[in-house]
């Protein structure tokens, strides 16, 4: 009895065919990670160099909890399908400027837990259709230049919670249009007048601020502590929106002394008129009196 060939040679087929995917993707997979579907996973391998021999279709790479201290702007730009990049719990801390201009359909960017330190127009400028960025826990960052998001009009969740930040200008979030959700918590927020302005558009715009309680003010000294959303806010308007200067006291003295010299003056003239008044009537009075007795 003969054993029906064609079923059995497909599973063969299958089998060669399995194999060979199977090498090509060794082949290209580096080999502290394991690559799935397009996706590269090399978390918490200790690495402290930027893995090479990614396959160059990779839709997701997640290099987190590793040590690389930067990225070679080269190699990662050839992964151009790259729509998911995770690099957080590194040490990135190197100007990140021009580190990422051909990934181009990047959506999700992790950068939180590193050791960045400023935020450029050109360090996202390319990253157009980016929806999800998280650079919290980066204890170094100090300073976001205005409008470093200016060309990332899809960012819907931006979180910078955690880091030094004492500033951000309102209009680097308020020409957001997508932005739901800004994580501001845990930084030394320096509250002059222009965050006044910054909490108004919060509440204008309805953008969801979480851990609010933690958003807190550290100068000037007179709201330090203050929750910036409520109690930093309350103080600020007063001072902000009803303030005096030096010249206003200035300002607020003359009229005082104008004010108080018109009323002195005033009362003068009517007491002198007054007086004048009676003497006249008493004068009238006489007079008549005189006229009847005579
Ligand atoms: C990546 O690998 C880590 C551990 O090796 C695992 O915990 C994590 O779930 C993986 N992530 C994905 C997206 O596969
Ligand atoms: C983070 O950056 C600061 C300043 O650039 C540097 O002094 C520090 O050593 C860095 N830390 C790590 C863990 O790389
Ligand atoms: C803004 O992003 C677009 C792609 O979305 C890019 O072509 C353009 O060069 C970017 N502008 C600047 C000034 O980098
Ligand atoms: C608030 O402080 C920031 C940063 O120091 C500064 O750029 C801004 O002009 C200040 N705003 C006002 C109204 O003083
Ligand atoms: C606020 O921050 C502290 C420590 O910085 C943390 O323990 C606490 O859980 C935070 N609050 C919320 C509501 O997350």
């Amino acid at each position: 009895p003969s054993i029906p060939a064609g079923p059995a040679s497909k599973c063969l087929w299958m089998v060669l065919l399995l194999g060979i995917i199977r090498t090509i993707e060794s082949v290209n997979c580096p080999k502290e990670c394991t690559c799935q579907y397009l996706v590269v996973n090399c978390t918490g391998k200790q690495l402290s160099e930027f893995p090479s021999e990614l396959p160059l279709d990779t839709r997701q790479l997640i290099l987190a909890h590793n040590k690389l201290s930067y990225l070679p702007a080269v190699e990662l730009n050839f992964l151009s399908d790259l729509i998911y990049l995770d690099c957080s719990g590194n040490t990135l801390g190197e100007d990140l400027d021009f580190t990422f201009v051909s990934i181009i359909k990047l959506v999700y960017l992790d950068l939180s837990f590193n050791n960045l330190t400023q935020v450029t127009f050109d360090t996202f400028s390319q990253l157009g259709s980016l929806v999800v960025l998280k650079l919290s826990d980066n204890p170094s960052l100090m300073e976001i230049e205005k409008d470093s998001f200016a060309n990332n009009t899809w960012l819907r969740h931006l979180d910078v919670s955690r880091c030094s930040l004492l500033f951000i200008d309102t209009s680097t979030v308020r020409d957001l249009p997508n932005l739901r959700s800004l994580g501001l918590s845990g930084n030394p927020w320096f509250c002059n007048c222009s965050f006044m302005e910054l909490c108004d558009w919060i509440k204008e715009s309805g953008v969801t601020i979480p851990d609010p309680d933690n958003v807190t003010c550290y100068s000037p000294a007179f709201v330090h502590g203050f929750r910036m959303l409520e109690e930093a806010q309350e103080q600020l308007q007063l001072k902000c929106y009803i303030h005096f200067d030096d010249h206003d006291y200035l300002f607020l003295g003359l009229v005082g002394f104008c004010i108080f010299s018109a009323g002195t003056v005033l009362a003068w003239i009517l007491g002198v008129c007054a007086h004048v008044y009676l003497e006249m009537s008493s004068t009238k009075e006489t007079g008549l009196r005189l006229f009847n007795t005579s």
